[in-house]
């Protein structure tokens, strides 16, 4: 029945300005997060929860981070760079030294260890000076912002990246922007924001091609947030908007760099509501060329939707907690499903159908880039960490992935989130993820010592036995 290869990547992810700290360290530059305080819901400031500022220290800890991820049997690691080390405002013509050879070293030990990188050019942390000039909104700037970093990447690390991945969770920044940085505003879930859409698809196709002219044997994908929408019935009023929550959520990020275009759903949406993208004819012949290798996509959760009703609110969930589209679809809870403490539901089944979803879409291969649970984590005086709950909710997704290579499906990896304990985006370090536990609260950075938890050793087992021996 396991018919998952030798070569699958069994491994784990972080995002630089999540984990490396070192904000201001050998000439980085404010990047939105750094000049985001901490925990806040736009409109309710959570005042107690650490900023980004030290995070997990991974800039100083790097090498015993990587060595405790080879420990743990990794073939490959998924992280970001972060491009404020590299251009510290987003507008200078030449990198950042310092930053370039820090992902270098980065890199080597990677390579020394035979742990394959998937290196993601962008995650959440857009430099704050290309944010004040309007950011993902201000196409003539940020398109070429970005290719001159993604560039400078692709030159640089071409002898030692073969993954890429172009923007993390684009349809996140789009949807729910306001939750990952207070510095992001205006979006709308309208205009503004179909127009950052567009723009950020410009940007990727683009670069896409770029790679392609610098290193032929690379590979790059996008890195969606994919959860696939069911109805909440079967009415057909349910299935319709389970429909289009399923395009607006999800396809839409990826028809451009595997079908060549937008669906006419969303121009249909877009008229109904009298958006009006600035759209060039030049800009839509790049989809036609720009194609993808593989998806990377990140699954916390699936997501239920029904028929939208006229007085419906506009529900403040996050990145996976559902929300409502005028004349669309409107959030709806799945009573078959239980939820984490942080409210998020589970749905290990979800991640096989989800899968086969995106291979009956777009059959292209396939790779998990995160999937975990957070949670409030214990150390006893032992210096023991008993997460047995996350050993389950792992185990359950894991025991799909068979399951999913019998459907057919090309999974070529899953790299859960996190490798390590890392700084959440909205709530915090006591929402933990990680198979490592970083010593260190909300406000007293302690001594950052790392602890392998329950799960880091199941975890091993796992990897050692290529997927037999979850139990
Ligand atoms: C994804 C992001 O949305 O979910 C990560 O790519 C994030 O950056 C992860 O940390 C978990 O979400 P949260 O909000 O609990 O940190």
């Amino acid at each position: 029945m396991n018919k998952i290869t030798k070569n699958f990547l069994w491994g784990a992810s972080t995002s630089a300005y999540q984990v490396e700290g070192a904000w201001n360290k050998d000439g980085k530059g404010l990047s939105v997060q750094d000049v985001s305080a901490g925990g806040f819901i736009k409109g309710l400031n959570v005042e107690d929860i650490t900023d980004f500022k030290v995070a997990s220290d991974h800039y100083h800890h790097y090498k015993e981070d990587i060595a405790l991820m080879a420990e743990m049997g990794f073939k490959s690691y998924r992280f970001s760079i972060n491009w404020t080390r590299i251009y510290p405002k987003g507008i200078e013509q030449e990198p950042n030294q310092k930053g370039v050879e820090f992902y270098h070293n980065l890199l080597d030990e990677l390579i020394k260890h035979k742990i394959e990188p998937l290196v993601t050019i962008h995650h959440f942390d857009l430099p704050n000076y290309l944010e004040e000039q309007g950011g993902w909104k201000n196409k003539d700037l940020i398109v070429d912002a970005y290719l001159r970093y993604a560039k400078t990447l692709f030159n640089e690390y071409k002898n030692k990246v073969k993954y890429w991945q172009t923007i993390n969770e684009q349809n996140m920044v789009v949807m729910f922007g306001h939750l990952l940085s207070k510095q992001f505003t205006g979006v709308d879930n309208g205009q503004e924001s179909y127009q950052m859409f567009h723009n950020m698809n410009v940007a990727q196709a683009k670069a896409i091609l770029l790679l392609k002219t610098i290193n032929k044997k690379a590979k790059i994908g996008v890195a969606p947030n994919i959860s696939l929408v069911y109805p909440q019935t079967n009415k057909p009023e349910d299935v319709l908007a389970a429909h289009n929550a399923n395009l607006i959520r999800n396809w839409i990020y990826i028809d451009p760099f595997v079908k060549g275009g937008y669906d006419q759903i969303l121009l249909n949406f877009w008229k109904e509501n009298n958006y009006k993208i600035d759209i060039l004819e030049e800009e839509m012949k790049l989809f036609k060329k720009a194609k993808i290798n593989f998806i990377a996509f990140n699954y916390y959760s699936s997501m239920s939707v029904k028929a939208p009703t006229k007085d419906q609110d506009f529900k403040v969930g996050d990145q996976q907690m559902g929300f409502n589209l005028e004349n669309m679809f409107q959030s709806a809870k799945n009573d078959n499903l239980q939820v984490s403490e942080y409210g998020w539901e589970i749905d290990p089944i979800g991640f096989r159908l989800t899968a086969r979803a995106l291979h009956d879409r777009y059959n292209l291969p396939i790779i998990i880039t995160e999937n975990g649970l957070g949670a409030k984590d214990v150390l006893t005086s032992e210096g023991k960490i008993h997460d047995k709950y996350r050993i389950d909710y792992l185990r359950k997704h894991i025991e799909q992935i068979p399951k999913i290579i019998n459907d057919g499906v090309k999974l070529f990896g899953y790299n859960p989130w996190s490798a390590i304990d890392l700084v959440s985006t909205h709530q915090g370090i006591s929402k933990r993820y990680g198979f490592v536990y970083v010593n260190r609260d909300e406000f007293d950075l302690k001594d950052m010592k790392r602890y392998r938890k329950d799960s880091f050793y199941w975890y091993q087992k796992v990897i050692a036995s290529n997927g037999n021996n979850i139990d």
